[in-house]
C-alpha cells in the first residue's frame, strides 16, 4: 500500500437486517476517515465482524471466525501490513471485556449504541490492543449517527431498509435484544420521510421499514404528538417513486387498528406480514412473557385477513422452550395448521445467559429438541410449497433486482416476498407482471404477462 492507497474496510454481518443498516452506518462514519469498503476480508486494513447474539450458535460462529481472522492478520504482517481486529454488533454488547479475554487478538470490541465514536475508537486501538466501548448513551442514539447514504444503498439494488425503531422493551424471557439492544426508541415521522425520500430519488422503488419491534413505533408525527406505525406507512407511501413498502419485525401486542386499516388501504403495502407467535401453548406463551394468548393471535390473524384477505403470514417458532411438553409442542402445530402459513422460521429454544429463562430448571434435552423441529419445519415446508403452488397460473408483479443464474434471466420479489425467475430483456428496478408457470426449489418461474414499468420512467 502507498501512502496515497485508501484503507480498506471489510464489515461482516451477521443476524437481522438491523445489522444490515448498521453495516453501512459504520462504513458512513469511516469513509471521513479515508476508509472504503472492500468486498474481501484478505485486502482489509480493518475488518469489523458485526455480531449477532440471538442464539448460542451465532455467538461461536464469531469465535471461530475471529480464529480465521487471526491467521489473515498474521499473513498480512508476514508481508509488512497489518489488519485491525473490530467485534461490533450485539455478542460486543453482551460480552463486552470477556471477547478481548477469550480472544486476545481483538483489537476494539464496540456495542451498537456506539458506532459514532469508532473514528475516535480505533485511534485509541492503534495505541493499545483490547479497547472495549459498550456504554449506553443516555442522549439520543439516532441524532448520533449519520443515515446511510442513498448513493451507497443504490449500489446494492432496489429495495433499501430504513431503521425507524430500536431496542425493545418487552423482555421475553428466552430473549437478549432488550439487554444489548436497549430500551424501545423511536426516530421521528419527519427524519423517516426526509430519508425514505432521498432512496426515492437515488431510485430506491421498496423500502423496509425496520425495528426490533417496530410495530411499537411511536414516533413524533407531523403534529408534535406521538404517532403509530399505520400512520408512518401512510406518510412514507406519499413519496412519489416508494412503490413497495413493508417492515419488519412485529409484534402482536402492537397490531394496533391504523396498521390493519394501512394493510387494507394502501396498495404500496405488500401483502406480506411477519409475525412472530413463538408458541402454540398458552402455558409456554406466559412462560415466555410474551404478553398474548394463542387465541390473542388466531383472532388478530383474523382481522388482518379481513383487512386484506391475500395476506402471505410469517412466523417465528421456537421448539423445546423449558418446561415444553408433548401437549405443548401439539398445541404449536395445531396452531400452525389453523393459520396457514406462506414461511416460517423455526429455531430450538438456545440458552441465553443473563435471561429469566436460562434460569428455569426443566430444560428440553436436545434430543426432543431435534424431534420436534424435525416435525414442525416438515409441516412449515408443506404449508410453504402448497402457498407456492396456488401461485401457478396466477400473475403478481414482480420487482425485478438482479440478472438470474442463467443468460437471459433475471430475478425479483413477488409481492409475496417469494423469488420469482423470468427470462426476459429487463432492467433492475423494473416492476414487471409475471405469470407463474412453475416452481423450483423455492423459486417461482414464470412469464411475462404485460407492460414493464420501468423505473427509469417513474
Ligand atoms: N433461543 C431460540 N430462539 C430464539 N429467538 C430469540 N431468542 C431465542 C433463543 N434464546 C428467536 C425468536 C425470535 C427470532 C429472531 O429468534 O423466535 O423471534
Ligand atoms: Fe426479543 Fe420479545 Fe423483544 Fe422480540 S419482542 S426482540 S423476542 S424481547
Amino acid at each position: 500500500m502507498t501512502a496515497t492507497d485508501p484503507k480498506k474496510l471489510f464489515v461482516k454481518s451477521y443476524g437481522c437486517q438491523m445489522n444490515v443498516y448498521d453495516a453501512q452506518r459504520m462504513a458512513d462514519v469511516l469513509a471521513p476517515e479515508g476508509f472504503v469498503e472492500t468486498q474481501t476480508m484478505e485486502d482489509a486494513d480493518i475488518v469489523i465482524l458485526n455480531t449477532c447474539h440471538i442464539r448460542e450458535k451465532a455467538v461461536e460462529k464469531v469465535y471461530s471466525e475471529l480464529g480465521r481472522v487471526r491467521e489473515l492478520r498474521k499473513e498480512r504482517n508476514a508481508a509488512g501490513q497489518d489488519t485491525k481486529i473490530v467485534v461490533a454488533g450485539c455478542v460486543a454488547q453482551a460480552e463486552g471485556v470477556e471477547i478481548t479475554r477469550r480472544a486476545p487478538s481483538v483489537d476494539l470490541v464496540v456495542g451498537p449504541q456506539n458506532y459514532h465514536r469508532l473514528p475516535d475508537l480505533l485511534k485509541q486501538a492503534e495505541a493499545r490492543r483490547g479497547v472495549v466501548d459498550t456504554e449506553f448513551p443516555a442522549d439520543d442514539k439516532f441524532s448520533a449517527l449519520p443515515m446511510p447514504s442513498a448513493k451507497k444503498t443504490l449500489a446494492r439494488g432496489v429495495s433499501a431498509f430504513l431503521t425507524v425503531q430500536e431496542g425493545c422493551d418487552k423482555f421475553c424471557t428466552f430473549c437478549v435484544v432488550p439487554y444489548t439492544r436497549g430500551a424501545e426508541m423511536s426516530r421521528d415521522m419527519d427524519a423517516i420521510v426526509r430519508e425514505a425520500r432521498h432512496l426515492a430519488e437515488a431510485g430506491i422503488r421498496e423500502v423496509t421499514l425496520i425495528g426490533q419491534n417496530v410495530n411499537a413505533w411511536h414516533g413524533k408525527g407531523r403534529n408534535g404528538s406521538a404517532s403509530t406505525l399505520g400512520e408512518l406507512l401512510y406518510a412514507v407511501a406519499d413519496i412519489p417513486g416508494i412503490e413497495r413498502l413493508r417492515y419488519t419485525t412485529s409484534h402482536p401486542r402492537d397490531m394496533d387498528e391504523s396498521l390493519i386499516a394501512a394493510h387494507r388501504d394502501l396498495p404500496q403495502l405488500m401483502p406480506y406480514l411477519h409475525l412472530p407467535v413463538q408458541s402454540g401453548s398458552d402455558s409456554i406463551l406466559d412462560q415466555m412473557n410474551r404478553k398474548h394468548t394463542r387465541d390473542d393471535y388466531l383472532r388478530l390473524i383474523d382481522r388482518i385477513r379481513a383487512a386484506r384477505s391475500d395476506i402471505a403470514l410469517s412466523s417465528d417458532f421456537i421448539v423445546g422452550f423449558p418446561g415444553e411438553t408433548d401437549r405443548d409442542f401439539e398445541d404449536t402445530m395445531d396452531l400452525v395448521r389453523q393459520v396457514g402459513f406462506g414461511s416460517a422460521f423455526s429455531f430450538k429454544y438456545s440458552e441465553r445467559p443473563g435471561t429469566p429463562a436460562a434460569e428455569l430448571t426443566e430444560q428440553i434435552p436436545e434430543s426432543v429438541k431435534n424431534e420436534r423441529i424435525y416435525a414442525l419445519q416438515a409441516l412449515i415446508m408443506d404449508q410453504q410449497t402448497a402457498f407456492n403452488a396456488a401461485t401457478i397460473g396466477k400473475t403478481v408483479d414482480v420487482l425485478i433486482e438482479k440478472r438470474g443464474r442463467h443468460p437471459g434471466q433475471w430475478t425479483g420479489k413477488s409481492p409475496y416476498l417469494q423469488p420469482v425467475v423470468v427470462e426476459h430483456e429487463l432492467h433492475t428496478g423494473d416492476i414487471v407482471p409475471v405469470e407463474i408457470i412453475s416452481i423450483v426449489a423455492n423459486s417461482l418461474n414464470g412469464r411475462v404477462a404485460g407492460p414493464v414499468r420501468s423505473a427509469h420512467i417513474s
